[in-house]
């Protein structure tokens, strides 16, 4: 801890490091101090003061520097105005009074200060239930108002301010939490004030209007229901809402999700899901998500998704049942023998492709990767492992972005990288991205020379004596070919670091889950068509290789097994298909880029007769008598944990686990961090890494 200081908050004597703000001081020690403007992830800007309190200092004679002493103790003196706990650091030997009569009724009459511009909509507004000016008027407010209701300031509601995001500005307070966030958070400086006093607008700035990949974490931290989302609002009440653990699977960075869900008349009945939202893991996601991660999960609730087995009869695909589809895929497969192929993608969880693969060793099968990025050899011996968190990157440390857009490919990493740059980190981008204006160094290499640049870099004095050094690798541009290429000149970089927290490689992966492949032994090949063609059975679990035009089926194709969500292009060719349950509605575990595995939880019902992809090759590999885990997804981690040396020590139990996180977020209340969801589900654990394997 940097030096301590040591103060008095409400007659309770706290001691937390120099530089403290007087908030988050009594924040840590649970004494609530009423905040709007202030937000524990933005720097302070004292615009609502809503926090005002008494402060003393201890004083001191000017004759001698030392503390004025009064019956043993220094004596205090408190300053004739009230101040602003949200700007104001703490000094050894201050004595703060939050609930005196001057600092209640200070913060009282901010309220009612507050409440003159404010449209009282709380039946029909969407924040209700879960909005910091509500409970803390309850909590610090008047009950009645010297102002003129009449004299309110109206203001046409609902302005959109871009697709996603709706702006009511006659609830906006003006504390500016959203502007911040845009600016320093974001680094999409997009929104901004316009006009002023009682004119005071939000307004956008950028063409098209609020272009922020980032752009739904406003509406968390939004203290009023000023912003909301197009997606919820009106959706449904937060009372009415029950919450589910999740991680996103949209990208290898795994954010951390609540999904809220309820039970809807207009879905016939149905336990639906109405929003998601960011669950605390400060060192995956913060308290951030992405507008994809926010809102691009409906298709999983989509009624297009396949809810029985379907067999080919007649060249026609049609209904079976489970033990009839089951039952031909194991006897085709038993037929195949070694003359089978299974092929699964990133979008399947560590047990799927953990028990697919123990499918294919015991039918000799060769077990390949749908991707289009290579190079996951190097993450499994190079990748960063325990101890690392970007959170703790800052002076000392090179990052290294080769052939990634961060920004659309794995959004939390660009925040991620970005603020690391802004602690100090220097940051050197290799090929196009949209970190430039962090960059200390940019390298542009021409086409196919990649690679050959970040070999290049071998000497370069920000990577030679870089304490820590962190590689994030794409494919953008590159084959998988090149792409594998750079993964081992990154690796090159590296040597000497593997299992050093704060070092490694990280993929930037097309698909959630990849890294998870690549550690179960799962690896593409050069040409997926001769395979095809050559093979007697090819099973297909969560890769759609027909539809998107990879491998065209000649009229003599192998008999084709496919275990999916949707009735894909591949699906529509396939002898028997599968239909599976998504990650809404099982549990599971993916593994993220940084190799931390976490887990997430059913939030509905499953759709039709789907099961868990991994039952199903369990159920497929009982009848060829070979021994794969179906009765739950814990017991199948268990086993992979028991067989691949990188995944040794993991259970459920163990993912489960979480500790103490700050900020504060969630509890009950939202004043202070936003609708952030509390994480008390876990935390993830990391893959062993490269030299726990070689042990
Ligand atoms: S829209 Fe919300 S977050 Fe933005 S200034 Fe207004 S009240 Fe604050
Ligand atoms: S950054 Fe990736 S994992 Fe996180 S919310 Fe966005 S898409 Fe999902
Ligand atoms: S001035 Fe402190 S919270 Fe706004």
């Amino acid at each position: 801890m940097t030096k301590p200081v040591t103060l008095t908050i409400d007659g309770q004597s706290v001691t937390v490091p120099f530089g403290t703000l007087i908030v988050d001081a009594a924040k840590k020690i649970g004494i609530d101090i009423p905040v709007f403007c202030y937000h524990p992830k933005m720097e302070p800007a004292g615009m609502c003061r809503q926090c005002l309190v008494e402060i003393g200092r201890p004083l001191i004679d000017r004759a001698t520097g030392q503390p004025v002493m009064e019956d043993g103790q220094p004596k205090v003196q408190f300053g004739p105005k009230l101040e602003t706990s949200c700007t104001t650091p703490v000094s050894e030997g201050m004595v703060v009074l939050t609930r005196s009569d001057k600092a209640r009724a200070a913060q009282k009459e901010i309220l009612e200060f507050l409440l003159t511009s404010h449209p009282l909509d709380c039946p029909v507004c969407d924040k209700g239930g879960e909005c910091p000016l509500q409970n803390l008027t309850l909590t610090y407010g008047p009950s009645e108002s010297r102002f003129l209701y009449d004299e309110k300031h109206h203001a046409e509601k609902n302005v959109p301010l871009g697709d996603k995001i709706f702006l009511d500005r006659e609830r906006c307070i003006q504390c500016g939490r959203c502007v911040r966030f845009q600016e320093q958070v974001a680094g999409d400086p997009v929104l901004a004030f316009y006009q002023r006093g009682r004119s005071t607008d939000i307004i956008t700035n950028s063409e098209p209007p609020f272009d922020s990949i980032f752009s739904g974490n406003t509406t968390d931290i939004c203290p009023v229901g000023a912003l909301t989302t197009r997606d919820f609002r009106f959706g449904a009440r937060p009372w009415e809402m029950k919450a589910a653990a999740s991680i996103c699977s949209l990208c290898p960075v795994g954010c951390n999700l609540t999904f809220n869900t309820r039970r809807e008349a207009g879905a016939g009945g149905k336990v639906v899901i109405k929003r998601a939202m960011p669950r605390q893991n400060e060192q995956v996601n913060e308290i951030w998500i992405c507008d994809r991660g926010r809102f691009d999960w409906h298709s999983m609730e989509s009624d297009d998704r396949l809810s029985r087995p379907l067999v080919r009869k007649d060249a026609k695909l049609a209904s079976a049942s489970w033990d009839k589809a089951i039952d031909l895929a194991g006897d085709r497969l038993a037929e195949a023998k070694g003359k089978t192929v299974v092929l699964a993608s990133g979008r399947l969880s560590n047990e799927d492709l953990f028990n697919l693969k123990q499918l294919a060793d015991g039918l000799q099968a060769e077990a390949i990767l749908y991707t289009s990025m290579g190079g996951g050899e190097w993450t499994t011996t190079h990748g960063v492992s325990a101890g690392t968190n970007f959170a703790d990157l800052g002076p000392g440390t090179t990052i290294i972005v080769a052939a990634a857009d961060l920004y659309q490919a794995a959004p939390i990493w660009y925040l991620r990288v970005k603020q690391a740059s802004e602690r100090g980190a220097a940051l050197v981008t290799v090929g196009a991205s949209r970190l430039e204006k962090y960059a200390g160094r940019m390298v542009l290499p021409a086409k196919g020379e990649t690679a050959k640049a970040v070999a290049g870099l071998a000497k370069d004095r920000l990577i030679t004596e870089a304490e820590n050094l962190v590689i994030l690798y794409g494919s953008n541009g590159l084959d998988p070919k090149e792409s594998a290429a750079l993964a081992s000149a990154c690796a090159g970089l590296l040597s000497g670091r593997q299992g050093k927290p704060n070092n490694g490689l990280i993929g930037v992966w097309p698909r959630a889950n990849e890294q998870a492949a690549w550690e179960l032994g799962f690896r593409p090949v050069e040409n997926l068509q001769t395979v095809f063609d050559k093979a007697a059975v090819v099973y297909i679990a969560g890769a759609d290789p027909i539809g998107d035009g990879t491998l065209r089926p000649k009229s003599k194709k192998p008999f084709l097994i496919v275990q999916e969500l949707f009735l894909t292009g591949t699906a529509q060719q396939a002898d028997v298909v599968l239909p599976v349950q998504a990650c809404t509605e099982r549990d599971g575990s993916y593994t993220s880029g940084e190799r931390r595995v976490q887990r997430f939880y059913p939030a509905v019902p499953v759709h039709g007769q789907s099961k868990a992809d991994y039952a199903v090759t369990a159920l497929i590999a009982a009848k060829l008598g070979i021994q794969v885990e179906g009765r739950s997804a814990g017991l199948a981690l268990e086993r992979a944990a028991a067989v691949v040396p990188a995944f040794a020590g993991l259970s459920y139990g163990r993912l489960a686990e979480v500790v103490e996180q700050w900020p504060i977020v969630g509890r009950g209340d939202m004043y202070y961090g936003g609708t952030t969801y509390e994480n008390s589900q876990g935390l993830g654990v990391h893959l062993g890494s490269a030299e726990n394997k070689k042990a």
